[in-house]
């Protein structure tokens, strides 16, 4: 089961062969999904050898295959996590009971909108990213964006494989709208406002894949505990790709770290000022892109206290991210202490799960910001990056559109519009670091912003040439 049929049109491991019209429908709509990757995929280099990997099988070790290959003719296709025999529902009402081969009919909307709704980040994030392809600080660099990009694209595939085959007619309809949506379209934008903001620089690039995919790999985590077997396969073999994502937002905030940390040393100074004119990014700049970023990831976890989150829970729809680590699965019995504007509120946990999945999701952003500034110590700075509190910037929930500073203290409105660009990135920090985006595309050459990363991917050196331009 576990190995990748790549004879057929359409790479997969869930015998697509076997099902001649579910095979014909995604045949139908893989050159669409080709259109769509060429007419807004990244932009030129289309015709590029980039040094990429291919799943080969799903098994956890040994999945990928690496080689020279042109985007357009990456083999985008059907990869599920091998079936757990006999699986259970680990959670929810409906504990206990064999996961779900097929949708229950009552479940079908609700199910379909979730994966819809996953689906559509997926592509979102690669139109996003289009234009980064020109700005690289490295081809070490534009390589992972690159990897991240096709990567994405395959969950998309990940998602129509699940709508086409399991959601009918509406289904299929989805799959295409999927393509029709664009991020910051003014008619048919994305459906998460997250996924409509430009990333156009590399540092935004950095704190996206920290902060965005590792959103992403929370929603990922969850759904691989769904009832719904079929979703929780196809998100623990997506969890596997997102890891890399996740490990170029961490290196690349860290070599920004470690650069500044050189410049810093070589000027004897910590002024911003004589930092940026060095052409490096200073630390609190940096500490406002980690403001501005993770604060909007935060969004994406919905407000603090919902009913969906509750019946997506209890139905077996949607579990915790490691849902094994806890001992109550079925919360029924059981309140959390909610801090609101109005004082702390206890709150059944079943309707609490957003923010419980949140705060999850911020001790693992913690582990990063640990590594980045042991890097800060050792060079003997007294400065250290943070997190901003939850309630910092909030547009969903009971903190939406508060005066709240980064430190999570309540001010009034007319010093938060004041102080507002001390905490995220203004204008003329945003146009300091476009200045900064200069192509370096010579082999093993990085950009004066950035450090070398420590090691090449698959253990070759870091002046290889991961991307041969054409
Ligand atoms: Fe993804
Ligand atoms: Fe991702």
């Amino acid at each position: 089961m576990a190995a990748i049929n790549y004879t057929d049109k359409i790479p997969n491991n869930v015998n697509l062969a076997t099902d001649r019209t579910l095979q014909r429908a995604l045949e139908h709509w893989q050159p669409r999904f080709l259109e769509w990757w060429q007419g807004m995929g990244p932009t030129d280099f289309q015709g590029a050898d980039v040094y990429l990997r291919t799943a080969t099988s799903v098994d956890a070790d040994g999945w990928a295959t690496y080689g020279a290959v042109k985007m357009p003719e990456y083999r985008w296709g059907i990869f599920l996590a091998d079936p757990v025999a006999d699986r259970k529902i680990g959670f929810g009402d409906s504990m206990g009971q064999p996961a779900w081969e097929q949708v229950p009919g009552e479940y079908r909307s609700t199910l379909r909108r979730l994966i819809v709704t996953q689906g559509d980040t997926e592509p979102a994030s690669v139109e996003q990213q289009r234009l980064l392809g020109h700005t690289c600080p490295s081809l070490y660099d534009l390589r992972n964006l690159f990897q991240v990009n096709v990567e994405e694209g395959r969950h998309l595939w990940a998602m129509v494989y699940l709508l086409h085959a399991y959601f009918g007619r509406d289904g299929r309809e989805e799959a295409e709208e999927l393509l029709q949506r664009h991020s910051g379209d003014a008619d048919k934008p994305r459906i998460l406002s997250t996924f409509n903001e430009p990333i156009s620089d590399w540092l935004s690039f950095y704190c996206f894949t920290y902060f965005t995919d590792r959103d992403g790999k929370y929603q990922l985590k969850s759904f691989a505990e769904s009832a719904f077997d079929p979703l929780s396969r196809t998100c623990r073999f997506m969890l596997t790709e997102e890891a890399h994502h996740m490990f170029v937002g961490e290196t690349g905030i860290g070599r920004v770290v470690k650069r500044t940390l050189e410049v810093m040393k070589e000027l004897g100074t910590d002024d911003p000022a004589r930092i940026r004119a060095a052409g490096a990014v200073d630390l609190p700049l940096l500490q406002k892109y980690l403001n501005f970023w993770c604060s909007s990831s935060l969004d994406l976890f919905g407000s603090e206290i919902s009913s969906n989150s509750a019946s997506n829970f209890a139905s077996g729809m949607k579990g915790r991210p490691d849902e094994s680590q806890y001992e109550d699965h079925v919360l029924r019995e059981i309140q959390l202490k909610l801090d609101t504007p109005d004082g702390t509120k206890d709150v059944p946990m079943l309707n609490a799960l957003n923010e419980v999945m949140r705060e999850s999701y911020l001790r693992d952003c913690e582990i990063g910001l640990k590594r980045w500034n042991r890097l800060i110590e050792r060079a003997g700075h007294a400065f250290r990056l943070t997190l901003p509190s939850t309630r910092f910037r909030r547009s969903i929930g009971s903190w939406v559109s508060l005066p709240v500073t980064p430190e999570g203290k309540l001010v009034s409105r007319e010093e938060y519009d004041r102080r507002l660009y001390e905490w995220i990135p203004s204008e003329e920090d945003k146009a300091f670091v476009r200045s900064l985006m200069q192509r370096v595309v010579e082999p093993g050459k990085m950009a004066g912003w950035v450090a070398p990363p420590d090691r090449g991917i698959n253990n070759l050196p870091v002046e290889y040439e991961y991307v041969k331009l054409s």
